[in-house]
């Protein structure tokens, strides 16, 4: 039998050693459409909500110059100390923030700013999240069920699974991932949990296919079948989780609230969001900031990566990109 630790060490093992994405990193998305829409100057103040990695970082921060500054926020304590040592390398004035993007309001008035030129979020989870098998964010690799992004939270994945009715479990199911098999995968939660606690991955993702009447054979049958391949059938069950541990659609609820008054008259600010649940809250934000004049222009649509970009990150296949002027 493995011993404890020897069993926390391989949670820790990165989960797509054998992916697109180089381990411990994180490829950024959108790069080129988010310069061309934000269009960073010199002397402009930057706030880069979601650092992650720092991909899009790096590009702000080479298009910065004396005069300028580059503002990051995360929530991360575990990557974030690591991207801030790699962002040293530029000369530019910087700050960074561990803080949620709810509350940049906050991050303004320290700034004692007379506005930023530019606010740019990058949201969900970075592919070193996901990757971390520890961090139970993923289901393709057994690990306690924590998923926070911020371990600050007071509640984890598996408090959630514990408290929360069958009626919020099946309408968090569906309402936040179109999960159609949401009244089931609540009723059997709430069975397991009445004889023992579910803490697992690997827990959670057979109690799903039991839910679903599949079994992994039937479901690899299926998805040879499939001419695109089909979702895993854990994975709405996942995201939705992750998303309520996280208070992610609160979180944007607030920046969108909020960002208006810390941009300066003609400011930028874009979001990219993968979740169509954040991309309606993005466009209707913005449609009601035209509307009243907060905005001078918004993105018609929701921008999406091109093929070439989706074949070389797969995982950029669902981000959408909208952005917003401030009025004068
Ligand atoms: C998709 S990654 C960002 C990747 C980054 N743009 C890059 O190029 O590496 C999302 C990051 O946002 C952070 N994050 C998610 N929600 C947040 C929130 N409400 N406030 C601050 N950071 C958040 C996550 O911890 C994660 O590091």
């Amino acid at each position: 039998m493995k011993s404890q630790t020897s069993k926390r060490n391989t949670y820790n093992k990165p989960i797509r050693a054998k992916g697109k994405t180089v381990v411990g990193t994180h490829v950024p998305v959108m790069v080129k459409e988010v310069l061309g829409y934000l269009a960073p100057k010199r002397s402009n103040v930057v706030v880069d909500c979601t650092v992650g990695y720092g991909g899009h970082a790096a590009e702000f921060l080479k298009r910065l110059g004396q005069g300028g500054k580059y503002i990051g926020l995360d929530v991360d304590g575990k990557e974030f100390d690591k991207t801030i040592w790699r962002l040293k390398k530029f000369d530019i004035a910087t700050a960074f923030y561990r803080k949620n993007f709810a509350e940049i309001d906050e991050v303004f008035h320290d700034e004692g700013s007379d506005g930023f030129d530019i606010i740019f979020a990058d949201i969900g989870v970075s592919s070193m999240q996901v990757d971390t098998a520890s961090r139970g964010i993923s289901y393709k690799a057994d690990g306690p069920l924590d998923m926070r992004m911020d371990d600050r939270l007071e509640k984890t994945g598996i408090d959630l699974l514990a408290e929360l009715s069958e009626e919020q479990l099946s309408k968090s199911l569906w309402e936040l991932s179109d999960e159609p098999d949401h009244r089931i995968i609540a009723q059997w939660i709430v069975g397991q949990r009445q004889s023992s606690p579910i803490t697992m991955v690997d827990q959670l993702v057979r109690l799903v296919f039991n839910a679903k009447g599949l079994t992994e054979q039937t479901w690899k049958k299926k998805q040879k079948a499939s001419r695109f391949g089909s979702l895993h059938p854990a994975a709405r069950t996942f995201q939705t989780l992750r998303i309520l541990v996280n208070d992610e659609l609160g979180s944007l609820k607030k920046l969108l609230e909020k960002a208006p008054a810390c941009l300066k008259p003609n400011g930028r600010i874009a979001i990219i969001s993968f979740h169509s649940g954040e991309d309606n809250l993005v466009k209707s934000a913005f449609e009601t900031g035209l509307q009243d004049g907060t905005y001078q222009s918004i993105s018609e649509k929701a921008i999406k990566p091109t093929m070439r970009e989706i074949q070389k990150n797969p995982r950029s296949a669902s981000a959408r990109l909208r952005y917003a002027v401030r009025g004068q």
